[in-house]
């Protein structure tokens, strides 16, 4: 069933229909910092069911809800630990995700039969204001078609959504790029679920203590080994693109790429390197710059897909501080191919 979409200003009128919508049950795609997301009211299972079917996501990927304020959290979590409070002073509002014991009114349909939710304040404005203009903590994953990269603009949006829901509120370019840092307060020690903009290191100097990083963050889930987060285990952010991240040095990437010519390989480079390369480049941000890297890496895999499949090789980031973020989903998009130069 195709449904006619609407794209829309996210100004006063397209918050207040976004606003209606959302009180009626429906889902409405909207800029945050991090990515785009859809959104449906988090304490009715009825919208909230209808975000997976639009997205043709698997049931087990439990939501995010996003909140606006801390007097929110009664009924949607049943405890607000010490190490949340420590966290959201930090960062809240901004891109971190806390994962908490889930409360009452979360719609099971939230969760995937989780007692745990994920707990989110955004700063965009839109989202404040969409949430004052609602009254409603809202579900939202990234707007993309289930195994796409999430959307950074309302026109990558557009692209997997036209025609799945009734509207989409355009904000332009979202500042972050990824999607938001994922930690569990749940448990013995706090766990780093999914790397962001907020690193394991202003994570560990906020709590005062030292994270954990679960396992499948930097490498493939090992045979047998269970996600502790569910979106670990999905192969995420897969171009059509065949990509190879090359971990080495530029000369040493170069020469590669001049050994595999016979590939007619494109490359996913550094700015300022593709010029030097000799074959079609994409460049994805400064080297050594993660937050750079961040901001342009998902607009770079969906450009790739625009130019079809191919042999791509592309430029390692660092594993730590910011750029933990883009290595966790350039070797997604890569199916954990890491060639060491
Ligand atoms: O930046 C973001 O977080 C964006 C914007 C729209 O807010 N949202 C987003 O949602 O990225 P989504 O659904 O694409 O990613 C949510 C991630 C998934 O990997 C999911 O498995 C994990 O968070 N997650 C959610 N609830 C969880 C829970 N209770 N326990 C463990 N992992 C959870
Ligand atoms: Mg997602």
């Amino acid at each position: 069933m195709s449904i006619e979409t609407i794209c829309c200003a996210a100004d006063e009128a397209g918050i207040a229909r976004a606003a209606a919508l959302l009180q009626q049950g429906e889902i409405v795609a909207l800029p945050t910092e991090t990515v785009y997301g859809i959104a449906a009211d988090a304490r009715n299972g009825a919208a909230v069911a209808k975000i997976f079917e639009a997205k043709g996501r698997p049931q087990d990927n439990p939501l995010i809800v996003h909140i606006a304020s801390v007097e929110m959290l009664p009924g949607l979590v049943s405890e607000f630990p010490e190490r949340a409070r420590l966290l959201a002073a930090a960062f809240w509002p901004g891109p971190l995700t806390i994962i908490m014991p889930r409360g009452p009114e979360v719609a099971a349909e939230c969760c995937a039969g989780l007692d745990t939710v994920g707990i989110r304040m955004p700063s965009h404005p839109v989202v404040q204001r969409l949430i004052a203009a609602s009254g409603i903590a809202f579900a939202a994953p990234s707007a993309n078609l289930s195994g796409k990269p999430s959307p950074t603009n309302a026109q990558d949006v557009w692209n997997d959504m036209q025609g799945r829901l009734p509207l989409i509120l355009d904000g332009g370019e979202c500042q972050v790029g990824v999607e938001s840092t994922v930690v569990s307060v749940v448990g013995e020690k706090p766990t780093l679920f999914r790397p962001g903009h907020i690193t394991l290191e202003d994570l560990e100097r906020a709590l005062g203590e030292e994270v954990e990083v679960s396992g499948a963050i930097l490498e493939r889930l090992a045979e047998g080994e269970v996600a502790r987060s569910p979106g670990m285990k999905y192969k995420h952010y897969a171009p059509k693109a065949d990509i190879t991240l090359l971990n080495g040095s530029f000369d040493q990437f170069k020469a590669y790429l001049e050994a595999h010519a016979a590939e007619h390989p494109a490359c996913l480079c550094f700015t300022g390197e593709g010029e030097k390369l000799g074959v079609p480049y994409i460049e994805y941000g400064r080297e050594g710059d993660g937050e750079d890297q961040a901001k342009h890496l998902f607009r770079c895999l969906r450009a790739l897909d625009e130019q079809g499949d191919r042999v791509v090789y592309a430029r390692c980031p660092q594993k730590d501080g910011l750029s933990m973020a883009v290595y966790n989903r350039l070797i997604r998009a890569a199916a954990f191919r890491v060639i060491d130069l």
